[in-house]
């Protein structure tokens, strides 16, 4: 069988050539599969992309942890969280088809001889699957095992491509990716040793998502907006990711991490990115992050002074969600009952170049706030000169856009029109565009497009080892003042509101206000 070269990017594929392209068949190697994200996410995102016939015939999945299951009850446990995952989506015809693509392997990656057992089953199931020796690693383990995880790839013999086994080695890694500036740059030293850059793909899952590849269309390949999109016209910028949700299961990781590990590190930052970045000059996966690092790099570094004045935290104590009782974040299970970490967190920064100079951006994000709504709202200058201040229907508001996330994907522009009657009464009114509406469907699991543009060596959505400690560096401020005093900026909040009131402060101060979600 002939050795398969590096597949094409979208990008480097030819003018007209379509936007579907198929993967080389490869062998997704998930360590630490019987944990709660291949059940939720990765495994339901590939049976969409089957049931889509966006996979290679050969493609196969082997996971592997230290429970001891065997392929048959691998499946079994997989399909349950399936058709619970899916709903009225799951098709138990394909779901049949699919299963053949699932095999496991119980064992530990990081055992320090290495897994020769692993090497086998690999070889042998690439054999039967007439799959090219093509590797795709997935760490879907708690961050500490990260260089571990790779030291035992490379013992195990599979990080590099050989005679016996050709093909590509690629490996997605979850975040976080480290802890701080310090230990992300460890980590990288750790990883590179192995996989070279081109071969590291690290997820930021809202990249994946439709509304947040979005954003870039909708600036770039659009006329209108962009002669707008700066400092003569906006304001501010306010981005918003809130949950409903408590940390569920996953008290102890969480407690380690809290929300500005969580959320502003990656998501939110690489929303700002997206928000605020020249246009790219191509859609190569390097010159779309060369534009999104060079706008993280303006961003204006927090002075260790002034970190206090640009950031607040909270904790979410006992309250109600939809009418529901919900305990407080402390009395989550595996949460110490005094745990300092925070739930929310809201941060200012701004952006010193041509375009934003003087404009904040606001970020937040926490958990069981009062609706789950992640979005961008870009809120614009008023008209300069206010001919109908003085209306009969009192102030008028300034115009505003909505890039709305999710859940109801979509955006909306907010303008004054004439209320109709005698009297001259400006009201605000919407122009409003859903997807689902001009699409006709829901827009599909962020983890499936992000598995395959792995599989097909396109790392336009998957953040650069630069971008990461760029993103550090904007958040070690804080880290490090709150490693000094870890109950500082930490205010509570009852579950159920959007956030302490400490955080309104943030914006009041400066004579705005938190958009009401
Ligand atoms: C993850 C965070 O990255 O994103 C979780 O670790 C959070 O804490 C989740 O709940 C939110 O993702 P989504 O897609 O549900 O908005």
């Amino acid at each position: 069988m002939a050795v398969p070269t590096e597949p094409a990017t979208r990008a480097e594929l030819p003018a007209g050539a379509g936007a579907v392209v198929l993967p080389e068949p490869c062998l997704l190697v998930i360590f630490g599969a019987s944990g709660d994200l291949t059940r939720r996410k990765l495994v339901p995102s590939l049976f969409t992309l089957h049931r889509e016939n966006l996979l290679a015939g050969g493609f196969a999945v082997l996971g592997v942890s230290r429970t001891p299951y065997d392929d048959s009850t691998f499946r079994s446990m997989l399909e349950e969280v399936a058709r619970r995952e899916l709903g009225p989506a799951f098709d138990p015809a394909s779901w049949t088809e699919f299963a053949d693509r699932l095999f496991y392997h119980p064992g530990d990656i990081l055992d320090s001889d290495g897994f020769p057992s692993l090497r086998d089953r690999v070889r042998s199931l690439c054999e039967e699957r007439r799959i090219p020796g093509n590797l795709l690693f997935y760490l879907s383990l708690a961050p500490k095992h990260y260089a571990p995880a790779v030291r035992g790839i490379a013992a195990s013999g599979l990080s590099a491509p050989g005679e016996a086994m050709p093909g590509f080695r690629r490996v997605v890694i979850e975040k976080p990716f480290g802890n701080d500036l310090a230990d992300a740059r460890a980590l990288s030293g750790d990883v590179s040793a192995v996989f070279p850059e081109e071969r590291v793909f690290r997820i930021d899952h809202y990249l994946g998502k439709e509304t947040v590849q979005n954003l870039l269309v909708f600036r770039f390949a659009n006329g209108i907006f962009e002669p707008l999109w700066n400092r003569n016209y906006i304001d501010h910028v306010q981005i918003t990711m809130a949950e409903d949700i408590g940390v569920g299961t996953r008290g102890e990781s969480y407690d380690g991490a809290g929300a500005a590990r969580d959320m502003l590190q990656n998501h939110l930052l690489q929303l700002l990115a997206l928000v605020g970045m020249e246009p790219p000059i191509s859609l190569s996966a390097d010159d779309v992050r060369d534009e999104k690092l060079k706008l993280l790099r303006s961003v204006e570094p927090v002075s260790p002074e002034g970190a206090g004045e640009a950031c607040v935290r909270g904790q979410y104590t006992a309250g109600k969600i939809r009418g529901e009782a919900v305990p407080s974040y402390r009395e989550e299970k595996n949460v110490p009952p005094g745990s300092l970490t925070e739930t929310y967190v809201a941060a200012r920064f701004t952006i010193d170049n041509w375009r934003w100079a003087g404009v904040p951006f606001y970020l937040r994000s926490g958990k069981r706030l009062g609706s789950r709504v992640s979005e961008v709202a870009i809120q614009f200058r008023p008209a300069p000169y206010r001919l109908f201040e003085e209306t009969a229907c009192g102030p008028m508001e300034s115009n505003l856009l909505v890039l709305n996330l999710q859940p109801d994907e979509g955006i909306y522009l907010r303008f004054g029109a004439k209320s109709p009657g005698p009297a001259i009464c400006v009201r605000p009114v919407q122009l409003r565009f859903s997807y689902e509406q001009a699409f006709g469907s829901k827009s599909p699991p962020a983890y499936g497009r992000l598995l395959l543009d792995a599989m097909l060596g396109d790392a336009t959505l998957f953040p650069r080892e630069d971008i990461v400690e760029v993103s550090w560096t904007l958040l070690d401020p804080f880290l490090a003042r709150w490693r000094e005093n870890p109950g500082r900026d930490l205010y509570f909040y009852p579950a159920g509101s959007f956030g302490p009131r400490e955080a309104d402060t943030l914006l009041s101060k400066e004579g705005r206000a938190w958009r009401a979600p």
